[in-house]
């Protein structure tokens, strides 16, 4: 097995793998469940979701540790449930997601609350129904935090977010360790925030959180900033506070092509995990979100015209930027390859894939390899899994597409689409109209 077998869903240990000419999840064909359910649709494949999260939990083994999945990269109930029947906690970032995960059963203390903005309410809900910890972000939401609890009579568990102010070399939309980012509190200003939180009342400081962006493909920014998190422990310690966990976050990266060079493994993060902060007696979390998720989701999407450019082919499918944003947002790549595997020596193309939304950037990749396609050709968006339906929208009011669950010969439809009629249905009239 190579490295990229273990994380890149396209090789030996592929859940989306063709089998006689026909891409498959998991134990079914493709084609079958987009003739079920329509397309444009996502499909999750529940191996590859819990295999991702054992490879961290396998990762940190000898360590005290919580693997909390970002729920912000897939939050469907169902992929939820499945996450935390194979024993995963969760990372929240609003009452919207603390509400989901208590809905798909997962224990107050199995559940972290991180974001920068936290409400009042938001940590209301939390406290009432239960909190592994906040990790918070600046010395307002500790205050407003304390005077919550004192309200509620209860207390607040807290880790304080600190921003390292290290590189994490990835795109600029999802860098969060610099100090230019709004992220955490300046690592330099860490021992006064501490002394601040010991002395409000209703707040128990139980560790340290850091997370510096996302899609990080190399593990030196990792490493850096688990660094300074681990002098910070020493000085923290010495200043009479009590580190007991430490929130490393999440943003492991994952391969989304297959020539990219190979990301690190979850097996070698936990390594350097445990060299750089294991002498330190810490119980670990992390809070990875895209590992778990990307590769275990494709988007599936119908051709319904191939239209001739003056010096190109478009390749109008039914999918849009609506559906899944990345590409226009991030400029990011997904592989794109048809559903029906081409045959040897087919006859190539180049397409630029768009979609059918009124904007100029609604364009998934330009001057695309494929097999010769029609109209009615099914087409699958790889590493589609994070940040793809969650991000969705109805912009041109097209129905959010709906998301499917496979297991093994198994699926089943874990988000139906929204009829126009649901659609429409939260518009609300007023009177004078
Ligand atoms: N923890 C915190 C505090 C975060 O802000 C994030 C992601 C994660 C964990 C999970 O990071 P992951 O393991 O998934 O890299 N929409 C963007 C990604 C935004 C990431 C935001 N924060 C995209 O589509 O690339």
């Amino acid at each position: 097995m190579t490295a990229s077998d273990i994380v890149y869903e396209g090789n030996a240990l592929d859940h989306f793998l063709y089998r006689d000419g026909h891409l498959f999840a998991e134990d079914v064909p493709v084609a079958e469940i987009a003739a079920a359910v329509g397309t444009p649709f996502y499909v999750y494949s529940t191996a590859t979701l819990t295999r991702h999260f054992t490879l961290f939990d396998e990762a940190l083994e000898g360590m005290p540790h919580l693997v909390c999945f970002a729920m912000k990269s897939l939050s469907n109930q169902a992929v939820l449930k499945t996450l935390a029947a194979a024993g995963a906690g969760m990372d929240v970032v609003s009452g919207g997601e603390y509400f989901r995960a208590k809905a798909a059963g997962v224990a107050g203390d199995k559940i972290v609350f991180s974001g920068v903005g936290k409400s009042a309410d938001e940590m209301r809900m939390a406290l009432t129904g239960g909190i592994r910890q906040f990790n918070v972000e600046s010395e307002p939401e500790m205050e407003m935090l304390s005077a919550v609890a004192v309200e509620l009579g209860v207390t607040a568990p807290i880790t304080i977010r600190v921003n390292p102010d290290v590189d994490a070399k990835t795109h600029a939309k999802i860098a969060t360790g610099k100090s230019e980012n709004k992220f955490g509190i300046p690592i330099s200003r860490a021992r006064a925030v501490y002394k601040m939180a010991a002395a409000l009342p209703n707040l128990k400081i139980v560790g340290i959180d850091v997370h510096i962006g996302s899609q990080l493909t190399d593990l030196a920014p990792f490493e850096a900033a688990y660094l300074k998190v681990a002098d910070l422990v020493e000085t923290l310690r010495t200043d009479g506070h009590e580190i007991v966990r430490l929130d490393l976050g999440g943003g492991l990266g994952i391969p989304y092509t297959r020539s990219n060079a190979v990301p690190p493994l979850p097996v070698d993060y936990g390594k350097m995990i445990k060299r750089t902060l294991g002498h330190l007696g810490c119980e670990i979390e992390i809070e990875p979100g895209r590992l778990i998720s990307g590769n275990a989701g494709l988007m599936v999407s119908k051709v319904i015209y191939v239209k001739e450019g003056e010096d190109r082919q478009f390749l109008i499918i039914d999918g849009a930027m609506n559906d899944l944003i990345r590409p226009a947002m991030y400029d990011a790549h997904h592989d794109i390859v048809p559903v029906v595997e081409p045959a040897v020596g087919h006859e190539p193309a180049k397409y630029d894939i768009v979609g059918p939304v009124c904007e100029s950037g609604d364009t998934f990749a330009k001057g695309r390899d494929l097999p010769q396609l029609a109209a009615g050709d099914l087409v699958a968006f790889r590493s589609a899994g994070a940040y793809g339906a969650v991000m969705s929208s109805e912009y041109n009011s097209r129905p959010l597409i709906p998301e499917v669950l496979v297991n093994g010969d198994q699926f089943a439809v874990i988000r139906a689409r929204p009829t126009y009629e649901e659609m429409i249905a939260r518009d609300t009239m007023p009177e004078w109209l």
